[in-house]
C-alpha cells in the first residue's frame, strides 16, 4: 500500500477563517485564492496535503474536503494525524479518524500520523487496527526523538508493516535532527523524513519584503536582527540560481534529503515550492548557508516545541 514518494508537501495550518488569517500570518486570503492554490498544485504535481483537526482552527480540514471534492481531486494524497492532547483512551483514534474521513470526504488516509509521542503503544496498537482495516495506508510519527522512532519501527515491525516517515521540526537554522542522528537514522531504514516549517514561519523568507504586523513577526523580528549575514547569503544563493529567498530554503531541504512541507496559501507560492524541489544547490552553497545559520544563533521554534503537550508517562 506504501510507496509514496513525496518531494514537496502543502501545509495547511493557516487555512481557515478570516480572523484566524489575520492573527497568525498578518492577512487574510480568500477561501477562492486558496482553492486558486489547489488547482496551481495539481498542475504543478504537487499532490499532497498536509492536514491535522486543529488546523486553521479546525476549519482546514473541512475546506480542504470541501474542495478537493470540487476540484474532483480523487489522486490527491491525504497526510493526516491523531493528535493525543491527553492518555490513550479505547476508541479515541477510531473515533478522531472516523471525523477526519467525513472532513475529508473519503475512506481512507494516504499517511496518518501520530503527533505526539505520547503512550505510543497503545496508540499505535489502535492505529494499525485500521490501517488493517483498510483506513490508513501509511503510518507515520511526528515530534518524536530517536528513542522514540525506534521503539515505534519495533512496534510497527512486530505487526509487519514499515514505519513510513518521521514529520519533525526542520529548517535551515534548526538542524537538530540532523546533528542528533535522527535524521541518518531515517535514511539508514529507508524511512521519509518530512519537515515542518521549512520557513520558520516566515522567518526565512525575503527581509526586503514587507508583510502585516502579528505578534508572532514582533517575536521573528528580533531573531531576524541576528541573520543579517544568513540573509546575505540566501539572497547570493538565491540570485545565482534565479530563484527566490524562501526557495533557497526549501531547495536547502529537499538538497538535503529532507521533504519539506510549507504553508502555501497562494499559487505563486505553490508554484515556488515545485520549482524550488528541482533547485540543485553545490556543496560550497549549503556549507556557507550552514555557517551563516550556526552563526546567526537565530531560532523561532525549538526542534522540540511540542514536548510540553506530551503528558508524563503513568506509573
Ligand atoms: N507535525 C507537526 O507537529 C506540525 C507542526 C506545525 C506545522 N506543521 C505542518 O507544517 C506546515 C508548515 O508550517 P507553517 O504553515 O506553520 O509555516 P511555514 O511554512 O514555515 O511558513 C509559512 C510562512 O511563509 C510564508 N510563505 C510560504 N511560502 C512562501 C513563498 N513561496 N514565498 C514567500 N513566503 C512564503 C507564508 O506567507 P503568507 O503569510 O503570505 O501565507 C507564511 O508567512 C503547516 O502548515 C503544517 O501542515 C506540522
Amino acid at each position: 500500500m506504501g510507496n509514496i514518494e513525496a518531494k514537496a508537501v502543502i501545509g495547511t495550518n493557516s487555512w481557515g477563517g478570516r480572523a484566524y488569517g489575520k492573527a497568525l500570518r498578518g492577512s487574510y486570503v480568500p477561501d477562492g485564492v486558496i482553492k486558486d492554490a489547489m488547482r496551481e498544485a495539481e498542475k504543478q504535481g504537487l499532490m499532497i496535503y498536509d492536514l491535522a483537526r486543529d488546523y486553521g482552527l479546525g476549519k482546514a480540514q473541512k475546506m480542504f474536503g470541501r474542495f478537493a471534492e470540487e476540484l474532483g481531486g480523487d489522486n490527491i494524497i491525504i497526510s493526516a494525524k491523531y493528535t493525543p492532547f491527553a492518555h490513550y483512551k479505547k476508541n479515541c483514534v477510531r473515533k478522531s479518524l472516523e471525523k477526519d474521513l467525513a472532513d475529508f470526504r473519503r475512506s481512507y488516509v494516504d499517511i496518518y500520523w501520530l503527533h505526539l509521542p505520547t503512550d505510543i503503544e497503545q496508540h499505535l496498537a489502535e492505529i494499525i487496527g485500521l490501517y488493517k482495516e483498510g483506513k490508513i495506508r501509511n503510518i507515520g510519527v511526528s515530534n518524536f526523538d530517536l528513542a522514540e522512532c525506534r521503539l515505534a519501527k519495533h512496534i510497527l515491525d512486530k505487526a509487519g508493516i514499515p514505519l513510513y516517515g518521521v514529520q519533525n521540526h526542520y529548517s535551515l537554522i534548526s538542524r537538530e535532527w540532523e546533528k542528533n542522528g535522527l535524521l541518518d537514522w531515517c535514511r539508514e531504514n529507508g524511512i521519509s523524513f518530512w519537515a515542518w516549517a521549512v520557513l520558520e514561519e516566515g522567518m526565512l523568507t525575503d527581509p526586503r519584503v514587507k508583510t502585516k504586523f502579528t505578534l508572532m513577526k514582533l517575536f521573528i523580528a528580533r531573531e531576524k536582527r541576528k541573520m543579517r549575514e544568513l540573509y546575505r547569503v540566501m539572497i547570493a544563493v538565491a540570485k545565482r540560481h534565479d530563484i527566490t529567498v524562501p526557495q533557497v530554503a526549501e531547495a536547502y531541504c529537499v538538497n538535503k534529503g529532507v521533504v519539506p512541507i510549507c504553508g502555501c496559501r497562494k499559487p505563486k507560492q505553490v508554484r515556488e515550492l515545485a520549482e524550488a524541489v528541482n533547485v540543485k544547490l553545490t556543496s560550497g552553497e549549503i556549507r556557507r548557508l550552514e555557517e551563516a545559520a550556526d552563526k546567526s544563533g537565530a531560532k523561532v521554534l525549538g526542534h522540540d516545541l511540542f514536548r510540553f503537550a506530551v503528558p508524563e508517562k503513568r506509573s
